[in-house]
């Protein structure tokens, strides 16, 4: 899960790395009354900030200071509202100004090439990092951070060292990055990213920006992440699923797709694909991933279809089962009990392919419960070709 700036503002000060006061509005009148409390610790100016989840918000007009309350109030009715790169300015953060000495760049991440963590500092980060690492790679440094011992005071050193801070500035940053990467461990991030670090006229290190992923399998390790969820740009069939604890990923075509273990449903994405490719010309495509584990019972069976069945996208499902410790007739009841279970909300074409254990017995099962809408098909491939027709229909 990716977080707002004012959510990793939040979890930053809640780590000790250093932070601005920052408040959120949803209204140019809370902006102004946010500013003038803010404002107030530094000189009356302060930046609007707006709140999405994207970089660039600085570039495409997301990021404006304001010297007095009246005009974060301008600056706020401007910005709410806006389109950055396809996401809606719902919230604006007005953050208390600073003096800014230089724009530093630091981020930790997860290196999956690597299987290891990267971290990643320049002291000329900024607005432009992205074109810096292009064009000048060897001014962002690159250093390896053992998961098991992590960015300790030696670590922080060597980065700061390869970034080439001065020795004055290098002592200041380096017991920033131990708190972030604090933040990066303790709060189970797959990625910090602060652009810019920066040091004020006062000499300190501040984190002005900050990007925060975490990672939703360590959710329950988190409980209060769960107040970070931001239900408003949730999918609403994303949201159902994830209610009904099934492993759900919707994707933009027509085709529902529904089986057993990761693996198989990953390829039961690429034949489809090919399959639409093939018989549809691109017409039809996976409208999902969904993996409902080996259990497979009626009532998961159930589950799955009823969010699949509810994609207005879907037009056909494929339901792709292979047999293993779940033995294929009990698979077959399960699709039985979940068609009884929806009665007429089963209401589009299903290609069933059932493969692996007592296959025979599932197949029967399925043929004598005589469905109109159910297909059986004997191959994977055969059953895509089928499935991707009856969508295109
Ligand atoms: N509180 C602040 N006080 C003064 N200047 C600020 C403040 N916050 C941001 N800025 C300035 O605005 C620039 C853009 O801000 P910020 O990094 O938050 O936006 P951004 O567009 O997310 O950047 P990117 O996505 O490229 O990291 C900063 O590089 C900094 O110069
Ligand atoms: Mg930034």
């Amino acid at each position: 899960m990716d977080l707002f700036e004012y959510q990793a503002r939040d979890i930053f000060e809640k780590h000790g790395v250093p932070v601005l006061a920052g408040r959120i509005a949803e209204t140019p009148a809370e902006a102004k009354a946010a500013a003038e409390e803010i404002g107030a610790k530094s000189g009356g100016v302060t930046v609007v900030k707006a709140q999405v989840k994207t970089g660039g918000r600085g570039k495409a007009g997301g990021v404006k200071v304001a010297k007095s309350a009246d005009e974060a109030e301008q600056h706020a009715s401007q910005i709410l509202g806006m389109d950055i790169k396809g996401h809606k300015v719902r919230v604006v953060m007005i953050a208390q100004g600073a003096q800014i000495e230089e724009e530093y760049y630091f981020s930790i991440l997860l290196d999956r090439a690597n299987r290891n963590y990267l971290a990643m500092c320049s002291k000329e980060g900024g607005m432009e990092i992205e074109q810096l690492a292009v064009e000048r790679p060897e001014a962002l440094a690159r250093i390896a951070v053992d998961p098991n011992v992590g960015i300790d005071a030696a670590k922080a050193k060597e980065i700061v060292e390869a970034a080439r801070f001065d020795p004055e500035t290098a002592a200041k940053v380096a017991p920033v990055l131990e708190k972030l990467w604090e933040v990066y461990h303790q709060e189970d991030a797959t990625l910090v990213e602060v652009n810019p670090l920066v040091k004020v006229a006062s000499g300190e290190i501040v984190a002005l920006d900050g990007k925060v992923t975490l990672d939703g399998n360590a959710d329950f390790r988190h409980p209060d992440h769960a107040d970070l969820v931001d239900e408003a740009a949730e999918d609403p069939l994303e949201a159902k699923a994830k209610a009904m604890d099934l492993n759900y990923v919707k994707l933009d075509g027509n085709v529902g797709i529904i089986g057993n273990g990761a693996g198989l449903v990953m390829s039961t994405l690429d034949v489809v694909a090919y399959a639409g490719e093939d018989h549809t010309g691109g017409v039809s495509k996976p409208a999902n991933f969904l993996d409902i584990g080996g259990g497979a019972s009626a009532e998961v069976m159930a589950n799955g279809l009823d969010v699949i069945l509810n994609d207005p996208q879907v037009k056909a499902v494929f339901v792709n089962v292979f047999g293993g410790i779940t033995a294929c007739d009990a698979v077959a009841n399960g699709i039985v009990g979940a068609l009884k279970t929806l009665g007429d909300e089963a209401n589009k074409p299903l290609v069933v392919r059932l493969d692996g254990n007592n296959v025979e017995e599932g197949r029967r099962i399925l043929a004598e419960f005589n469905h109109p809408l159910v297909t059986i098909d004997e191959t994977m491939d055969g059953a895509a070709k089928d499935v991707a027709i009856q969508a295109a229909k």
